[in-house]
C-alpha cells in the first residue's frame, strides 16, 4: 500500500508512505528511486540493530562493514542537541556530505533526531524513514515534525523536514515489548477517535490479534492511522489549525507528563487525557455516554489508565496546562471528541467545568509521581 503526502508548496513536494508486509529483501527495490545516485548512510537505534541486523541480512541493507552504518543509543535522554553534534561527527568520519541522504531506522526518537539531522547537515539533505515502533509506524515518522528536547521541555528545538520515503513494515514490531505496543495504542485510539469510526469498530473487535501481532492486524492499523495522518497534515503541514485536532487528548497529557517530570509514560498521559476530553464533551452535552464508556473499555483492554491518579491536585494540572510553553495567547484550546470519529476545537474552555471534570476522575491508583504541584 502506497500513500503519496503532497504538500501544496512551489514546487509542489511529495512524501511517499509505504505500508507493506513483504520480503526485507523488497528494500532494495524500494528505497534505490528515492536515493538515486546519492550514497546512503544510515542511522539505527543500537537496539533495534541488535535485534534485526541478522534478519535484514538477506535484503542487502547496509551493514557495519560498509562503513555507513552509525548506531544511536535511541532514548529520550538521548534526544538532545548534544546528539546532532555526536552523529555529525560520525557521519563526516564515515565520508557522508551534501550529496549524501540519511536513513533512519528506530522508533521516534531515532526518527526525530535523524530528521533534525538531515534539515541541518550541510544545510539540510534528503532522509528516508524506517520506523520500527507502533508510535513511529502511526505517529511520528508521518509528518515531518523533528525535534530534540531542551531541559526546559520537549521538542522545544526542531524543524519541518518532510522524509522523502517513509516505509512502514509490521514485521519489526515482533520484538516490540507489549509495553511498547500498549504505548502505541493510545496514539491509535486517539486517531480513531479523531476521525475513524471503522477503524474503532475494528479495534473493538481485533485486540487479541493486534496484541498477538497479527501482520495483518497490524497492517490495518497502520494503514487506517497514516491515511488520516496524512489527510491532516496535507491540509495544514506547519499546524496552523486543522492539524492542531491531532493534539486530541494531548492537552492534559502534555500537562500530566510534565507534572510528572516525564515519569509518566507518554500513552498512558494521552489515554487519561482522551477521557478527560471525552467526559468535557459528555459534560457539555456534545458527545453521548456510551461513547465515553466504549473509550474506557477499549483503554482498559490495552491497560491504559482512564483515571487520574488518586493523588492529583486539579489545580496543578491546570496551573500546568496554563504555563505550557507551547501554548499560544492565554485562552484555553481543547480537542473534544462530539462522537467516535468526530472532533470539534474549543476555542475557550471553561476553566470550572475542566476542574470539575478532573476532580470526578480522580480515584486511580495513588501515582508513583506526584501529581501535584509543590
Ligand atoms: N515527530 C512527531 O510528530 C512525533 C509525534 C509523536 C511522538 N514523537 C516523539 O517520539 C518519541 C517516542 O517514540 P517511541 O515511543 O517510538 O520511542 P523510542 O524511539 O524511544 O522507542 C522506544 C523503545 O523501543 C525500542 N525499540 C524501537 N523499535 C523496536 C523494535 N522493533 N523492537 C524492540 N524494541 C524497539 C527503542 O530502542 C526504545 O528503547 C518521543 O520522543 C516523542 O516526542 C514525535
Ligand atoms: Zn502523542
Amino acid at each position: 500500500m502506497k500513500l503519496t503526502l503532497q504538500l501544496p508548496e512551489t514546487p509542489s513536494r511529495t512524501s511517499d508512505i509505504i505500508i507493506e508486509d513483504g520480503p526485507f529483501v523488497r528494500y532494495p527495490e524500494f528505497l534505490k528511486p528515492y536515493i538515486g545516485k546519492r550514497l546512503d548512510y544510515w542511522i539505527w537505534d543500537s537496539r533495534v540493530w541488535r535485534l534485526w541486523q541478522n534478519g535484514v541480512k538477506e535484503g542487502g541493507w547496509p551493514d557495519l562493514d560498509s562503513g555507513r552504518v552509525v548506531l544511536f543509543s535511541a532514548m529520550e535522554a538521548n534526544k538532545r542537541l548534544f546528539a546532532l553534534e555526536e552523529l555529525a561527527g560520525k557521519l563526516i568520519g564515515a565520508g557522508a556530505d551534501r550529496g549524501s541522504v540519511l536513513v533512519a531506522v528506530g522508533g521516534g526518537v531515532t526518527g526525530d533526531v535523524v530528521g533534525l539531522l538531515a534539515s541541518l547537515f550541510m544545510r539540510g539533505i534528503p532522509h528516508c524513514q524506517i520506523p520500527t515502533t507502533l508510535l513511529a509506524q502511526v505517529d511520528s515518522s508521518i509528518g515531518g515534525k523533528t525535534g530534540v528536547d531542551l531541559p526546559e521541555g520537549k521538542n522545544l528545538i526542531g524543524t519541518f523536514h518532510q522524509p522523502l520515503a517513509t516505509w512502514m513494515h509490521p514485521r519489526f514490531l515482533e520484538t516490540l515489548p507489549y509495553e511498547g505496543l500498549r504505548q502505541g495504542m493510545a496514539e491509535v485510539i486517539k486517531t480513531a477517535m479523531i476521525g475513524d469510526e471503522v477503524l474503532w469498530k475494528y479495534l473493538e473487535s481485533h485486540s487479541f490479534s493486534i496484541r498477538r501481532r497479527e501482520r495483518e492486524a497490524l497492517e490495518r492499523v497502520i494503514t487506517a492511522c497514516c491515511i488520516l495522518k496524512t489527510r491532516v497534515v496535507e491540509m495544514d503541514e506547519k499546524e496552523s489549525g486543522l492539524r492542531r485536532v491531532l493534539n486530541l487528548g494531548h492537552t492534559v497529557g502534555h500537562a500530566l507528563e510534565r507534572l510528572s517530570e516525564y515519569q509518566l509514560p507518554h500513552g498512558e498521559a494521552v489515554a487519561i487525557g482522551l477521557v478527560v476530553a471525552a467526559k468535557i464533551s459528555v459534560r457539555m452535552g456534545e458527545l453521548p455516554q456510551e461513547d465515553l464508556d466504549r473509550l474506557v473499555r477499549l483503554c482498559i483492554a490495552w491497560d491504559l489508565p482512564v483515571q487520574l491518579p488518586g493523588d492529583t491536585d486539579p489545580d496543578a494540572v491546570v496551573y500546568a496546562l496554563m504555563t505550557d510553553k507551547k501554548r499560544i495567547g492565554s485562552r484555553l484550546h481543547f480537542i473534544l471528541p462530539v462522537s467516535i470519529g468526530k472532533v470539534r476545537e474549543c476555542s475557550d474552555l471553561d476553566l470550572t467545568l475542566l476542574k470539575d471534570v478532573l476532580s470526578s476522575l480522580r480515584g486511580g491508583k495513588v501515582s508513583r509521581f506526584p501529581l501535584s504541584r509543590d
